[in-house]
């Protein structure tokens, strides 16, 4: 049930790189350690987390990072890039949600969705029309929250967690454009 919090959404910095860092691998471990080996999630975690490449994704124009906080302490992030589209991808000037994450404490507490606005008015923003993702077809929470914030299913993906290749859904949704109001 949506609570009263105090949460504040801004865009994360360069300076952010270490605190992005732990979140990341601390709410991809939270999500996928259950049903992933240990070896593949310690891979995947060591190549993708790091302080140093979270800083030059941060330091990349074509991305963005929203941090969401509550009372200061980091609690989700969203990512969004200018990437190639998958080809599954049919919407017009497509932007990709390439992670989005909400810590196990606040779920169901409508933080997502506060973190989902920002994401689609970033992306209209940015001239986007098209927002699209890759989420793991086991990950039913995750795609039952798309779907409520309009996303439909349109193709699939291999997606490699360590040694294992899993298959991605490819989502997408329309936004904007922006209201002159
Ligand atoms: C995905 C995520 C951001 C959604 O945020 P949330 O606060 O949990 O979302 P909500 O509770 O509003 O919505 C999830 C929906 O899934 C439903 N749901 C809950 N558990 C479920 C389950 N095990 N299977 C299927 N649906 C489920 C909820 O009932 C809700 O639908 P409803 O509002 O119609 O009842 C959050 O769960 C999260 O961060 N998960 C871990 C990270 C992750 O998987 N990220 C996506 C990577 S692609």
């Amino acid at each position: 049930m949506p609570v009263d919090v105090r949460a504040t959404i801004r865009v994360a910095t360069a300076e952010d790189a270490e605190r992005l860092s732990e979140l990341a691998a601390r709410t991809f471990r939270e999500t996928f350690a259950a049903d992933n080996t240990a070896d593949d999630l310690a891979a995947y975690l060591a190549a993708t987390f790091t302080p140093e490449r979270q800083r030059s994704e941060l330091e990349d124009s074509r991305q963005r990072v929203f941090l969401l906080e509550t009372d200061g302490v980091a609690a989700g992030y969203a990512h969004l890039t200018r990437s190639t589209p998958d080809a599954a991808v049919t919407g017009e000037a497509p932007v990709e949600l390439a992670r989005f994450y909400v810590d196990g404490a606040w779920h169901g507490r409508g933080l997502a969705q506060q973190l989902m606005r920002a994401v689609v008015d970033e992306a209209v923003r940015i001239g986007a029309r098209t927002l699209w993702l890759g989420v793991w077809e086991r990950n039913a929470r995750a795609i039952a929250f798309y779907r409520k914030h309009g996303f439909v299913d349109v193709g699939s993906h291999p997606f490699v967690l360590g040694r294992d290749v899993q298959t991605d859904r490819i989502m997408q949704r329309p936004v904007g454009p922006p209201s002159d109001d």
